[in-house]
Protein backbone atom coordinates (compact mmCIF):
# COMPACT_ATOMS: atom_id res chain seq x y z
CA UNK A 1 0.00 0.00 0.00
CA UNK A 2 1.64 3.30 -0.91
CA UNK A 3 0.55 6.18 1.31
CA UNK A 4 1.14 10.05 1.33
CA UNK A 5 1.41 11.86 4.16
CA UNK A 6 1.32 15.04 5.16
CA UNK A 7 2.34 17.03 8.64
CA UNK A 8 1.69 20.42 9.48
CA UNK A 9 1.14 20.23 12.95
CA UNK A 10 3.73 22.89 13.98
CA UNK A 11 6.85 24.58 12.05
CA UNK A 12 7.72 21.98 9.98
CA UNK A 13 5.37 21.61 6.58
CA UNK A 14 6.32 18.37 5.54
CA UNK A 15 5.05 15.20 3.19
CA UNK A 16 6.55 11.67 2.48
CA UNK A 17 5.16 8.87 0.02
CA UNK A 18 5.68 5.49 1.48
CA UNK A 19 5.66 1.99 0.40
CA UNK A 20 4.25 -0.05 3.49
CA UNK A 21 3.29 -3.79 3.69
CA UNK A 22 3.06 -6.46 6.50
CA UNK A 23 0.83 -6.55 9.43
CA UNK A 24 0.76 -4.66 12.76
CA UNK A 25 3.76 -6.47 14.53
CA UNK A 26 5.45 -7.05 11.22
CA UNK A 27 5.69 -4.51 8.89
CA UNK A 28 7.86 -3.02 6.42
CA UNK A 29 8.08 0.32 4.88
CA UNK A 30 10.29 1.91 1.71
CA UNK A 31 9.90 5.77 2.05
CA UNK A 32 9.52 6.58 -2.12
CA UNK A 33 9.76 10.16 -1.07
CA UNK A 34 10.40 12.60 1.53
CA UNK A 35 10.34 16.35 1.22
CA UNK A 36 10.26 18.86 4.56
CA UNK A 37 10.51 22.98 4.85
CA UNK A 38 11.56 24.17 7.84
CA UNK A 39 9.81 27.35 9.46
CA UNK A 40 12.65 27.49 11.99
CA UNK A 41 14.36 31.24 10.77
CA UNK A 42 10.78 32.41 9.96
CA UNK A 43 9.81 31.91 13.85
CA UNK A 44 13.46 32.76 15.25
CA UNK A 45 12.37 36.52 15.45
CA UNK A 46 9.53 35.72 17.67
CA UNK A 47 11.29 33.66 19.67
CA UNK A 48 8.55 30.40 19.21
CA UNK A 49 6.49 29.81 16.39
CA UNK A 50 4.00 32.06 15.79
CA UNK A 51 1.05 30.30 14.85
CA UNK A 52 -0.55 32.29 12.02
CA UNK A 53 2.86 32.67 10.74
CA UNK A 54 2.83 29.02 10.58
CA UNK A 55 -0.65 28.18 8.78
CA UNK A 56 0.72 30.97 6.49
CA UNK A 57 3.92 29.24 5.05
CA UNK A 58 2.51 25.62 5.70
CA UNK A 59 -0.05 26.98 2.89
CA UNK A 60 3.09 28.25 0.45
CA UNK A 61 4.80 25.29 1.11
CA UNK A 62 2.48 22.72 0.67
CA UNK A 63 1.84 22.57 -3.47
CA UNK A 64 6.15 22.94 -3.97
CA UNK A 65 6.98 20.02 -1.64
CA UNK A 66 4.15 17.81 -2.85
CA UNK A 67 5.58 18.00 -6.20
CA UNK A 68 9.53 17.55 -4.43
CA UNK A 69 7.80 14.07 -2.81
CA UNK A 70 6.07 12.89 -6.20
CA UNK A 71 8.69 13.72 -7.97
CA UNK A 72 11.28 12.07 -5.89
CA UNK A 73 8.80 8.74 -5.54
CA UNK A 74 8.67 9.22 -9.77
CA UNK A 75 5.18 9.14 -9.25
CA UNK A 76 4.39 12.90 -11.02
CA UNK A 77 3.38 12.38 -14.85
CA UNK A 78 2.40 15.42 -16.73
CA UNK A 79 -0.79 15.17 -18.08
CA UNK A 80 -3.99 17.64 -18.73
CA UNK A 81 -7.07 16.99 -16.15
CA UNK A 82 -10.39 18.22 -16.51
CA UNK A 83 -11.46 19.59 -13.27
CA UNK A 84 -15.37 20.09 -12.99
CA UNK A 85 -17.15 22.95 -12.01
CA UNK A 86 -18.41 21.63 -8.93
CA UNK A 87 -15.27 20.22 -7.87
CA UNK A 88 -13.68 23.17 -8.58
CA UNK A 89 -16.50 24.79 -6.46
CA UNK A 90 -15.96 22.22 -3.47
CA UNK A 91 -11.78 22.23 -3.10
CA UNK A 92 -12.01 26.78 -3.64
CA UNK A 93 -14.32 26.16 -0.21
CA UNK A 94 -12.04 23.58 1.28
CA UNK A 95 -9.28 25.78 0.51
CA UNK A 96 -10.83 29.15 1.35
CA UNK A 97 -9.35 29.95 4.18
CA UNK A 98 -5.64 29.82 3.38
CA UNK A 99 -5.12 32.45 1.01
CA UNK A 100 -3.06 31.69 -2.22
CA UNK A 101 -3.69 27.57 -1.55
CA UNK A 102 -6.36 27.15 -4.20
CA UNK A 103 -4.92 29.02 -6.86
CA UNK A 104 -1.86 27.15 -6.48
CA UNK A 105 -3.62 23.97 -6.11
CA UNK A 106 -5.13 24.22 -8.85
CA UNK A 107 -2.69 25.03 -11.18
CA UNK A 108 -0.66 21.58 -9.95
CA UNK A 109 -3.41 19.44 -10.15
CA UNK A 110 -4.68 19.83 -13.28
CA UNK A 111 -1.66 19.50 -14.87
CA UNK A 112 -0.66 16.15 -13.57
CA UNK A 113 -2.04 12.62 -13.17
CA UNK A 114 -3.40 11.49 -10.21
CA UNK A 115 -0.31 9.43 -8.76
CA UNK A 116 -0.58 5.88 -7.85
CA UNK A 117 -1.06 5.97 -4.94
CA UNK A 118 -3.44 3.82 -2.24
CA UNK A 119 -4.27 6.51 0.96
CA UNK A 120 -3.49 9.77 2.08
CA UNK A 121 -2.48 10.34 5.72
CA UNK A 122 -3.21 13.57 7.46
CA UNK A 123 -2.01 14.65 11.33
CA UNK A 124 -5.07 15.50 13.09
CA UNK A 125 -3.32 16.55 16.30
CA UNK A 126 -2.04 17.32 18.74
CA UNK A 127 -0.39 20.69 17.66
CA UNK A 128 -1.72 24.04 16.53
CA UNK A 129 -5.12 23.95 15.63
CA UNK A 130 -4.56 26.87 13.01
CA UNK A 131 -1.63 24.90 11.49
CA UNK A 132 -3.15 20.99 11.32
CA UNK A 133 -6.26 22.77 9.27
CA UNK A 134 -4.09 23.86 6.93
CA UNK A 135 -3.01 20.23 6.17
CA UNK A 136 -6.30 18.69 6.95
CA UNK A 137 -7.73 20.90 3.98
CA UNK A 138 -5.01 20.23 1.65
CA UNK A 139 -5.27 16.32 2.58
CA UNK A 140 -9.28 16.64 1.79
CA UNK A 141 -9.14 18.47 -1.08
CA UNK A 142 -6.23 15.93 -2.70
CA UNK A 143 -8.48 12.83 -1.28
CA UNK A 144 -11.55 14.17 -3.27
CA UNK A 145 -9.67 15.40 -6.38
CA UNK A 146 -8.02 12.30 -6.39
CA UNK A 147 -10.53 9.89 -5.11
CA UNK A 148 -8.74 8.39 -2.17
CA UNK A 149 -9.30 8.10 1.32
CA UNK A 150 -8.25 9.20 3.78
CA UNK A 151 -6.65 8.62 7.31
CA UNK A 152 -6.24 10.83 10.41
CA UNK A 153 -3.42 10.23 12.46
CA UNK A 154 -2.57 11.34 15.70
CA UNK A 155 0.67 13.09 15.52
CA UNK A 156 2.24 11.48 18.97
CA UNK A 157 1.32 7.60 17.38
CA UNK A 158 3.73 8.87 14.70
CA UNK A 159 6.55 9.50 17.02
CA UNK A 160 5.95 6.23 18.58
CA UNK A 161 5.83 4.54 15.45
CA UNK A 162 8.67 6.37 14.29
CA UNK A 163 10.95 4.79 17.59
CA UNK A 164 10.03 1.80 17.39
CA UNK A 165 10.95 1.66 13.06
CA UNK A 166 14.54 0.54 12.35
CA UNK A 167 16.78 0.48 9.49
CA UNK A 168 15.66 -3.02 7.49
CA UNK A 169 18.96 -4.82 7.92
CA UNK A 170 20.81 -4.74 4.69
CA UNK A 171 20.78 -7.72 2.31
CA UNK A 172 23.99 -6.43 0.60
CA UNK A 173 27.30 -4.94 2.34
CA UNK A 174 26.40 -1.95 -0.37
CA UNK A 175 23.34 -0.78 1.17
CA UNK A 176 24.82 0.69 4.71
CA UNK A 177 24.85 4.09 3.44
CA UNK A 178 23.14 6.48 5.58
CA UNK A 179 20.46 7.46 2.94
CA UNK A 180 19.38 3.56 3.10
CA UNK A 181 18.93 3.89 6.84
CA UNK A 182 15.88 5.93 6.01
CA UNK A 183 14.59 4.52 2.54
CA UNK A 184 13.87 1.05 4.52
CA UNK A 185 12.58 0.78 7.53
CA UNK A 186 10.49 -2.19 9.49
CA UNK A 187 8.70 -2.83 12.68
CA UNK A 188 9.33 -6.04 14.07
CA UNK A 189 10.21 -8.43 16.60
CA UNK A 190 8.85 -6.14 19.28
CA UNK A 191 8.24 -7.54 22.74
CA UNK A 192 4.92 -6.01 24.55
CA UNK A 193 4.36 -3.98 26.92
CA UNK A 194 6.25 -0.74 25.31
CA UNK A 195 7.16 1.90 27.23
CA UNK A 196 7.18 5.27 25.17
CA UNK A 197 8.65 8.20 27.02
CA UNK A 198 7.62 11.06 23.98
CA UNK A 199 8.86 14.40 24.83
CA UNK A 200 8.44 17.09 22.61
CA UNK A 201 7.93 21.34 22.48
CA UNK A 202 4.05 20.71 23.59
CA UNK A 203 4.23 16.90 25.18
CA UNK A 204 5.81 15.13 28.30
CA UNK A 205 4.27 12.00 28.82
CA UNK A 206 4.89 8.37 29.81
CA UNK A 207 2.52 6.29 27.51
CA UNK A 208 2.32 2.26 28.21
CA UNK A 209 1.00 0.27 24.96
CA UNK A 210 0.19 -3.49 26.02
CA UNK A 211 -1.36 -3.92 22.80
CA UNK A 212 -1.14 -2.68 19.62
CA UNK A 213 -2.03 1.06 19.20
CA UNK A 214 -3.71 0.71 22.73
CA UNK A 215 -1.99 3.51 25.13
CA UNK A 216 -2.13 4.55 28.85
CA UNK A 217 -0.90 7.22 30.37
CA UNK A 218 1.52 6.38 32.95
CA UNK A 219 3.04 9.93 33.95
CA UNK A 220 2.86 13.59 32.49
CA UNK A 221 3.88 16.89 32.88
CA UNK A 222 2.06 18.66 35.11
CA UNK A 223 2.92 22.06 33.72
CA UNK A 224 5.78 23.12 31.02
CA UNK A 225 6.75 20.47 28.45
CA UNK A 226 10.55 19.52 28.25
CA UNK A 227 11.29 20.87 25.04
CA UNK A 228 9.50 24.33 26.03
CA UNK A 229 11.55 24.16 29.16
CA UNK A 230 14.91 24.15 26.79
CA UNK A 231 13.08 27.14 24.88
CA UNK A 232 12.57 28.84 27.30
CA UNK A 233 15.79 28.48 29.26
CA UNK A 234 17.67 29.27 25.76
CA UNK A 235 15.43 32.26 25.65
CA UNK A 236 16.94 33.69 29.15
CA UNK A 237 20.19 32.73 28.06
CA UNK A 238 19.81 34.74 24.63
CA UNK A 239 20.40 32.01 22.66
CA UNK A 240 18.17 31.45 19.49
CA UNK A 241 15.15 29.13 19.00
CA UNK A 242 14.82 26.39 18.80
CA UNK A 243 16.73 25.98 22.27
CA UNK A 244 16.88 22.53 22.20
CA UNK A 245 20.11 21.89 20.17
CA UNK A 246 21.31 25.48 21.30
CA UNK A 247 21.76 24.32 24.77
CA UNK A 248 22.51 20.73 23.90
CA UNK A 249 25.40 22.35 22.13
CA UNK A 250 26.92 24.04 24.80
CA UNK A 251 26.37 21.17 27.77
CA UNK A 252 28.62 19.34 25.35
CA UNK A 253 31.29 21.40 25.35
CA UNK A 254 31.70 21.22 29.29
CA UNK A 255 31.30 17.43 29.01
CA UNK A 256 33.85 17.68 26.67
CA UNK A 257 32.13 16.40 23.67
CA UNK A 258 32.49 19.15 21.23
CA UNK A 259 32.41 18.72 17.78
CA UNK A 260 35.89 18.87 17.29
CA UNK A 261 36.14 16.20 19.85
CA UNK A 262 33.68 13.17 18.77
CA UNK A 263 36.00 10.84 18.83
CA UNK A 264 35.53 11.14 22.59
CA UNK A 265 31.65 10.20 22.59
CA UNK A 266 31.36 6.90 24.34
CA UNK A 267 33.55 7.94 27.70
CA UNK A 268 30.45 8.97 29.28
CA UNK A 269 31.09 11.08 32.09
CA UNK A 270 34.07 12.62 31.33
CA UNK A 271 34.65 16.68 32.61
CA UNK A 272 37.34 17.56 30.16
CA UNK A 273 39.33 20.87 30.67
CA UNK A 274 36.52 23.24 32.30
CA UNK A 275 36.80 24.01 36.20
CA UNK A 276 33.26 21.96 37.85
CA UNK A 277 30.81 25.27 38.18
CA UNK A 278 28.82 26.01 40.97
CA UNK A 279 25.21 26.59 39.30
CA UNK A 280 23.09 23.92 41.00
CA UNK A 281 19.81 23.46 39.81
CA UNK A 282 16.47 21.68 41.39
CA UNK A 283 15.47 17.97 40.08
CA UNK A 284 11.81 18.61 40.50
CA UNK A 285 9.55 15.68 41.17
CA UNK A 286 12.43 13.68 40.95
CA UNK A 287 11.24 11.18 44.24
CA UNK A 288 7.78 11.91 44.32
CA UNK A 289 5.89 8.35 43.78
CA UNK A 290 4.39 9.09 40.75
CA UNK A 291 5.79 8.93 36.82
CA UNK A 292 4.82 12.50 36.22
CA UNK A 293 7.03 15.31 35.82
CA UNK A 294 6.90 19.41 36.30
CA UNK A 295 9.70 22.10 34.61
CA UNK A 296 8.10 25.09 35.46
CA UNK A 297 9.56 25.22 38.53
CA UNK A 298 13.17 24.40 36.95
CA UNK A 299 12.78 27.15 34.14
CA UNK A 300 11.82 29.42 37.86
CA UNK A 301 14.89 28.28 38.96
CA UNK A 302 17.47 29.20 36.10
CA UNK A 303 15.22 32.63 35.97
CA UNK A 304 15.92 33.58 39.75
CA UNK A 305 19.79 32.04 39.67
CA UNK A 306 20.46 34.71 36.24
CA UNK A 307 19.14 37.78 38.22
CA UNK A 308 20.85 37.09 41.13
CA UNK A 309 24.12 36.56 38.98
CA UNK A 310 24.18 38.22 35.52
CA UNK A 311 27.72 37.20 34.69
CA UNK A 312 26.74 33.90 34.42
CA UNK A 313 25.17 35.13 30.96
CA UNK A 314 28.58 36.56 30.00
CA UNK A 315 31.18 33.89 31.55
CA UNK A 316 29.32 30.65 32.61
CA UNK A 317 26.24 30.47 29.89
CA UNK A 318 27.62 26.81 28.80
CA UNK A 319 27.79 25.78 32.54
CA UNK A 320 24.37 26.91 32.62
CA UNK A 321 23.22 25.12 29.87
CA UNK A 322 25.06 21.97 31.27
CA UNK A 323 23.06 22.15 34.42
CA UNK A 324 19.76 22.17 33.11
CA UNK A 325 20.60 19.62 30.78
CA UNK A 326 21.76 17.56 33.47
CA UNK A 327 18.87 18.15 35.76
CA UNK A 328 16.07 17.34 33.27
CA UNK A 329 18.15 14.27 31.91
CA UNK A 330 18.29 12.81 35.24
CA UNK A 331 14.44 13.49 36.26
CA UNK A 332 13.51 12.14 32.94
CA UNK A 333 15.69 8.71 33.59
CA UNK A 334 14.07 8.37 37.13
CA UNK A 335 10.84 8.65 36.01
CA UNK A 336 11.23 5.92 33.28
CA UNK A 337 13.06 3.83 35.05
CA UNK A 338 10.13 4.04 37.99
CA UNK A 339 7.35 3.57 35.20
CA UNK A 340 9.20 0.84 33.39
CA UNK A 341 9.11 -1.25 36.95
CA UNK A 342 5.93 -0.59 37.73
CA UNK A 343 4.66 -1.79 34.20
CA UNK A 344 7.03 -4.45 34.05
CA UNK A 345 7.96 -3.19 29.99
CA UNK A 346 10.12 -5.04 27.43
CA UNK A 347 10.67 -2.19 24.97
CA UNK A 348 11.26 1.33 25.98
CA UNK A 349 11.08 4.08 22.97
CA UNK A 350 11.88 7.52 22.80
CA UNK A 351 10.41 9.74 20.67
CA UNK A 352 9.58 13.33 19.83
CA UNK A 353 12.02 16.25 18.98
CA UNK A 354 13.89 16.14 22.58
CA UNK A 355 15.03 12.89 21.97
CA UNK A 356 16.84 14.17 19.63
CA UNK A 357 19.24 15.42 22.36
CA UNK A 358 22.59 13.53 22.79
CA UNK A 359 23.18 13.88 26.04
CA UNK A 360 19.66 12.41 26.61
CA UNK A 361 20.56 9.49 23.81
CA UNK A 362 23.64 8.68 25.98
CA UNK A 363 22.40 8.10 28.99
CA UNK A 364 19.61 6.09 28.16
CA UNK A 365 21.85 4.05 26.25
CA UNK A 366 24.08 3.97 29.35
CA UNK A 367 21.78 3.02 31.92
CA UNK A 368 19.31 0.99 30.06
CA UNK A 369 22.50 -1.26 28.87
CA UNK A 370 23.55 -1.34 32.77
CA UNK A 371 20.28 -1.39 34.80
CA UNK A 372 17.78 -2.73 32.10
CA UNK A 373 19.94 -5.15 29.90
CA UNK A 374 16.60 -7.36 29.58
CA UNK A 375 14.28 -4.41 27.95
CA UNK A 376 15.33 -3.72 24.28
CA UNK A 377 15.65 0.26 23.97
CA UNK A 378 15.10 1.88 20.56
CA UNK A 379 15.79 5.15 19.87
CA UNK A 380 14.64 6.80 16.16
CA UNK A 381 17.54 8.23 14.55
CA UNK A 382 17.69 12.30 14.99
CA UNK A 383 15.54 12.90 11.62
CA UNK A 384 12.77 10.75 12.51
CA UNK A 385 12.81 12.21 15.82
CA UNK A 386 11.76 15.46 15.28
CA UNK A 387 8.99 16.32 13.38
CA UNK A 388 8.10 14.55 9.40
CA UNK A 389 5.88 13.06 7.23
CA UNK A 390 7.47 9.63 7.13
CA UNK A 391 5.96 9.15 11.32
CA UNK A 392 2.50 10.17 9.65
CA UNK A 393 3.19 7.46 7.19
CA UNK A 394 3.94 4.94 9.56
CA UNK A 395 0.78 5.66 12.07
CA UNK A 396 -1.55 6.47 8.59
CA UNK A 397 -0.41 2.35 7.36
CA UNK A 398 -1.31 0.94 10.95
CA UNK A 399 -4.67 2.81 11.24
CA UNK A 400 -5.55 2.10 7.02
CA UNK A 401 -4.69 -2.16 8.70
CA UNK A 402 -7.58 -1.71 11.07
CA UNK A 403 -9.82 0.25 8.59
CA UNK A 404 -9.79 3.36 10.69
CA UNK A 405 -10.34 5.41 7.07
CA UNK A 406 -11.95 8.42 7.90
CA UNK A 407 -14.97 10.42 5.86
CA UNK A 408 -14.12 13.59 5.30
CA UNK A 409 -16.40 16.05 6.82
CA UNK A 410 -15.19 13.83 10.01
CA UNK A 411 -12.01 14.80 10.31
CA UNK A 412 -11.50 18.29 12.29
CA UNK A 413 -7.50 19.57 13.73
CA UNK A 414 -7.93 18.63 18.04
CA UNK A 415 -5.06 20.33 19.53
CA UNK A 416 -5.27 18.31 22.52
CA UNK A 417 -5.69 15.24 20.21
CA UNK A 418 -4.69 12.28 23.12
CA UNK A 419 -3.39 8.67 22.86
CA UNK A 420 -5.48 7.30 25.47
CA UNK A 421 -8.85 6.84 25.39
O1 LIG B 1 8.67 16.88 18.18
P1 LIG B 1 9.13 18.25 17.81
O2 LIG B 1 9.98 18.39 16.56
O3 LIG B 1 7.92 19.23 17.64
C1 LIG B 1 6.83 19.19 18.51
O4 LIG B 1 5.90 18.38 18.22
O5 LIG B 1 6.89 19.93 19.53
O6 LIG B 1 9.91 18.88 19.07
C2 LIG B 1 10.41 20.19 19.06
C3 LIG B 1 11.16 20.45 20.36
C4 LIG B 1 11.64 21.88 20.56
O7 LIG B 1 11.26 22.31 21.84
C5 LIG B 1 13.16 21.76 20.44
O8 LIG B 1 13.86 22.71 21.22
C6 LIG B 1 13.39 20.36 20.96
O9 LIG B 1 12.31 19.60 20.43
N1 LIG B 1 14.66 19.81 20.49
C7 LIG B 1 15.67 19.50 21.33
C8 LIG B 1 16.74 19.07 20.52
N2 LIG B 1 16.33 19.11 19.21
C9 LIG B 1 15.05 19.57 19.22
N3 LIG B 1 15.75 19.57 22.67
C10 LIG B 1 16.91 19.21 23.24
N4 LIG B 1 17.98 18.80 22.53
C11 LIG B 1 17.96 18.71 21.19
N5 LIG B 1 19.01 18.30 20.51
ZN1 LIG C 1 6.41 16.19 17.32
Amino acid sequence: MKILAIETSCDETAIAIVEASGIEKDSRFRVLGNALISQIEIHQAYGGVFPSLAKREHAKNLVPILEAALEEAELLHEDTQAISEEMRANISEMLAREPGLSEAFFEFISECEPPEIDAIAVTAGPGLEPALWVGINFAKALALVWDKPLVAVNHMEGHILAALAQPEAPSTKLETSNKSQIEKLEIKNIEMPVLALLISGGHTELVLMRKWLQYELIGQTRDDAVGEAFDKVARMLSLPYPGGPEISRLAEEVRGFTKSAESKVGHVGHNVGHAMSDIVLPRPMLNDATCDFSFSGLKTAVLYLLKKNPEIIEHKKQHMAHEFENAVTEVLWKKTARALEEAGARTLVLGGGVSANTHIRRTFTKNMSEEYSNVTLRIPSASLSTDNAIMIALAGFYRALRNNVSASDSIVANGNLSLAL
